[in-house]
């Protein structure tokens, strides 16, 4: 470990990381389960500041009211002791197979009515629990099959629920944000709001989605072929990035959930020096500031050591990529060659404060194109400058 995380990195972990058993399509599972707070106590000893969970990471789908209050007592005792914060928590509405044709937008209204009941139930333990964000994945909202959906229903249904949900919260007057997390698929054929961009989209038609933001996943919008980095600035542009999952993929494949930077360095690097430094031109920019979450698994390979061997992993590539990306900005080198890039000057307007757009028409400005077309942007000695701290 390069050093030892400290809360301040505000490093959390979902307990469904650290705690999955190795149970996949092909096997059953590969190591033993431990409870949700032996789970947490040894994140905390790695130096994590704060844990998430499903409702049903901690107790059962069907537990009594007695077995979910003695469970969830249980984790939030071992939290407190050992100094974790419960910074997020997720609703469960995937896994039983009432939800398989989705919580919010299955075709069958008895389903929907249940699943925004679980989640509502769920937003109030969030908030008992002093969480700030309220993720909702809706990996079964989706389908496979174009003919089993009136997909505008479907919209409207999602809608329907962010807006009740959202509107509970600001009722119960919770300190409390929402964060959607797209993904394109796996488990449906496809899912509804599958990338950043779409979930924006949906935002902007819901009444209360003030409260309403983004969860992005490294691995989600590179199944979708994307890059996460303009992911996040997306989210930043709009004030809407209120969470993150961190993990890492290799290409367009199943949702691998490797270690953060286990799968494509570069991106990982532009990952933490946006959310580490922010944006190079635009010092007034939103800036994220808060948990660096790891969504990710421990390789079915990995036995019990394997699991805190690969949390620390996270921590530490997040830790190295941040030394880097600090001594990468502060480089005069990198600042020279990012001001003949022009880096600099696209945070400038392109038209001057006060021109009008008859002004702005009729100006007589001199442009050599041929000029601009031959001139150097140094793009490529800047990427190689970033290579250099990386790995030089
Ligand atoms: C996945 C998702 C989930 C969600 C989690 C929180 O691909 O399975 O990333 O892990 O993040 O359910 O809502
Ligand atoms: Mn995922
Ligand atoms: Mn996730």
């Amino acid at each position: 470990m390069v050093r030892t995380p400290t809360p301040d990195d505000k490093f959390s972990f979902g307990l469904w990381t650290i705690g999955w058993t190795g149970t996949d399509p092909f096997g059953v599972p590969s190591r033993p389960e431990l409870d949700p707070w032996e789970y947490a106590e040894g994140l905390a000893e790695l130096g994590a500041w704060g844990i998430t969970f499903h409702d049903n990471d901690v107790f059962a789908f069907d537990a009594t009211d007695d077995e979910r209050s003695a469970r969830v007592g249980q984790l939030k005792d071992a939290a407190g002791k050992a100094g974790l914060v419960i910074e997020m928590v997720t609703t469960n509405t995937f896994t039983h197979p009432a939800f398989k044709d989705g919580g919010l937008t299955s075709n069958d209204r008895s389903v929907r009515r249940f699943g925004l009941r679980k989640i509502l139930r769920n937003v109030d333990l969030a908030a008992e629990l002093g969480a700030s964000t309220f993720v909702m994945w809706g990996g079964r909202e989706g389908a496979e099959y174009d003919s089993s959906k009136d997909l505008y229903a479907a919209l409207e249904r999602y809608k329907e629920g962010l807006d009740t949900v959202a509107s509970h919260i600001k009722t119960q007057g919770y300190d409390l944000k929402i964060g959607l997390e797209p993904k394109p698929n796996e488990p449906r054929g496809d899912i509804f709001l599958p990338t950043v961009g779409h979930a924006l989209a949906l935002i902007a038609e819901l009444e209360h989605g003030d409260i309403v933001g983004l969860n992005p996943e490294v691995g989600h919008e590179q199944m979708a072929n994307l890059n996460y980095t303009h992911a996040l600035a997306q989210a930043m542009f709009s004030g809407k990035l209120f969470h993150i999952d961190l993990n890492g993929q290799r290409g367009l494949k199943y949702d691998q959930d490797l270690c953060f930077g286990h799968g494509d360095l570069m991106s990982a690097f532009f990952t933490v020096d946006l959310l580490t430094n922010g944006f190079p031109a635009s010092p007034d920019a939103p800036r994220y500031d808060g948990p660096v979450h790891f969504d990710y698994k421990p390789s079915r390979t990995e036995g019990m050591q394997g699991i805190w061997d690969s949390a620390s992993a996270n921590m530490e590539t997040w830790l190295l990529l941040a030394d880097k990306a600090r001594a990468f900005r502060a480089d005069p080198e990198v600042q020279q060659v990012m001001k003949d890039a022009s880096i600099y000057e696209l945070s400038e307007p392109t038209l001057a404060e006060g021109e009008s757009l008859a002004d702005f028409l009729a100006a007589d400005e001199p442009f050599d194109a041929d000029a601009a077309g031959a001139r150097e942007y140094g793009f490529v000695k800047l990427q190689q400058l970033a290579i250099r701290h990386l790995i030089g």
